[in-house]
């Protein structure tokens, strides 16, 4: 079993990026967080962080085939991209979104989500352990045994 998760623009630079927002771990720490917690299911989780929304595009496209499953932070773009959310109804590989803040308590313009309607459901507002979550969603609809 082995589940993508793809982070999208500015999440490289957590740790450091509105730490009252998002928090003071970096990106690795919660990656390996997540791998770890994915070991303890028998799940392999690879990740990737890309400032770039083609480069989320062409990865959601080639997950067909070689993912599970897909846990999806859009970032910014989940508020503005059609071709995100385009790539997700592309493929069957099925995907869960994540954020680490409640986009809901926060500006207007965050409160809409075009790439959610794509994905099974969206976790929001736990922090780190928005991703935690998201692995154990998916593992249960993928019908694995979740801990
Ligand atoms: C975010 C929420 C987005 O609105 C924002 O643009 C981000 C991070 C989150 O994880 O809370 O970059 O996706």
């Amino acid at each position: 079993m082995k589940i993508l998760v793809l982070n999208g623009p500015n999440l490289n630079l957590l740790g450091k990026r509105e730490p009252g927002i998002y928090g003071s771990q970096t990106l690795g720490d919660m990656m390996k967080g997540l791998q770890d917690h994915g070991r303890t299911k028998g799940v392999v989780v690879d990740w990737h962080q890309t400032n770039e929304e083609g480069c989320l595009v062409s990865r959601i496209g080639e997950s067909q085939g070689v993912y599970d499953g897909l846990i999806l932070n859009p970032a910014a773009y989940t508020h503005t991209s059609l071709a995100i959310r385009d790539a997700l109804q592309a493929v069957t590989v099925p995907c869960v979104e994540v954020h680490l803040s409640n986009i809901q308590a926060r500006e207007g313009f965050r409160h809409t989500s075009l790439t959610a309607a794509a994905c099974l459901g969206q976790i929001a507002g736990f922090g780190a352990r928005s991703y935690l979550l998201a692995l154990d969603a998916l593992l249960g609809h993928l019908k694995l045994s979740v801990k």
